[in-house]
């Protein structure tokens, strides 16, 4: 079986981070989101990946995942135009990626999900009368997903598009298996309302036209990383699930450390309280300062007398003598942020586009 990941899309809610960086890069706990869906599928046994990517991100993808080896054969497929996701699985076919008749996994770049997909692909291997296997999740905020209404046996009656009234709280995951019945669905849809050719159609179109298409209920958690506030929470959920370790070179003194840190190659601490599930980058320093749970700095960040909870920090930043706590913020690259010594005591800022600063 193959897996196709979907990596375009212009990551628009995590403006301004996503100006200068794909949203699937962004690391939740040191690991850029992406990373965690190849190491997932790979996990499961798939080694032929295809990765689609978009024209302004493509290439800053295909550069860092090349950079690492996930011991899979990895395929980047290019869609030139955001035509929704049915049209990316079309693009797969047209590239000569996917081939006729054959059965894939596919799984959104940017969703991340408590446990694997191992057992989803094992069931969909051992079923080979499915012709899809669809994961669903109940969720508080169904409008923001494609939704799902089953029949009282557990098939599935109707998929609806993100609908502003949902008929029920069962979203789809971003994650689907299909065999080559999927092809004649995408050629048929038309596109939706905003324009894409949208999956949950395709698959739907397979339901009306009696094709067996599985769902399957996913128990633990699962987060579309979105938005900022779905940034901190899967940093949060991923961190949970971490088994923490204190690279060899790092350097700490003077310290208090708990049992849930990581702590990264050449990360020096001192006179600091850092408090897990928490990760600390490569060559961060961390220095007179208290570091609380669910925080993720990223490599050669520097927090320097400051409190700091609940935060993504990411690389090459600097955080120093804040005058109150930092809490649940996500902050990007070379950001520097520290307390104004000069008069006027005033704030001082300097922000891009879309930016959000919530004063005390
Ligand atoms: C996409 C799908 C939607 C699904 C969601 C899961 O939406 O269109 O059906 O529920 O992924 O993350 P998007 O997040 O691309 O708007």
């Amino acid at each position: 079986m193959k897996g196709l990941i979907l990596s375009g899309g212009k990551g628009t809610r995590l403006q301004p981070l996503t100006y200068t960086l794909a949203k699937q890069l962004v690391p939740v706990a040191n690991k850029p989101v992406l990373f965690r869906v190849i190491e997932t599928i790979r996990e499961a046994g798939v080694t032929e990946i295809g990765i689609i990517i978009a024209p302004h991100t493509g290439e800053e993808i295909k550069r860092a995942v090349s950079q690492v080896d996930f011991g899979a054969n990895i395929t980047f497929i290019l869609q030139e135009e955001p035509n929704g996701l049915a049209h990316a699985v079309r693009t797969a076919y047209e590239k000569g990626f996917l081939l006729d008749g054959e059965r894939f996994a596919m799984f959104l770049g940017d969703n991340v999900i408590e446990g694997g997909i191992s057992s989803l692909i094992s069931d969909f291997a051992n079923h080979p009368e499915w012709d899809a296997q669809i994961v669903l999740k109940e969720v508080p905020n169904a409008s923001s997903y494609g939704v799902a209404v089953l029949r009282p046996d557990g098939s599935i009656e109707r998929l609806i598009e993100k609908p502003p009234v949902p008929p029920t709280n069962l979203a789809l995951v971003g994650i689907y298996m299909f065999d080559g019945r999927v092809k004649d669905a995408i050629y048929a849809i038309e596109p939706s309302k905003r324009g894409e050719y949208e999956i949950t159609d395709a698959i739907q179109w397979l339901v009306d036209h009696g094709h067996r298409v599985f769902p399957h209920i996913h128990q633990g958690w699962f987060i579309d990383t979105g938005k900022p506030y779905d940034m901190l929470e899967a940093n949060a959920c991923v961190l949970e699930e971490l088994t923490p370790s204190i690279d060899p070179t790092a350097r700490i003194t003077g310290s208090d450390i708990d049992k849930r840190v990581t702590v990264q190659a050449g990360a020096v601490i001192t006179n600091s309280v850092i408090r897990g599930p928490a990760i600390i980058g490569e060559g961060a320093i961390i220095e007179n300062s208290y570091v609380g749970p669910f925080t993720s700095i990223y490599h050669r960040t520097t927090v320097r007398n400051c409190e700091i909870q609940r935060c993504i920090i990411l690389e090459d930043s600097t955080l120093s003598d804040l005058p109150t706590r930092l809490q649940d913020s996500l902050i990007g690259r070379k950001v520097t942020l520290t307390r104004n010594t000069q008069r006027p005591h005033a704030l001082k800022m300097n922000l891009g586009d879309h930016s959000v600063v919530h004063m005390e």
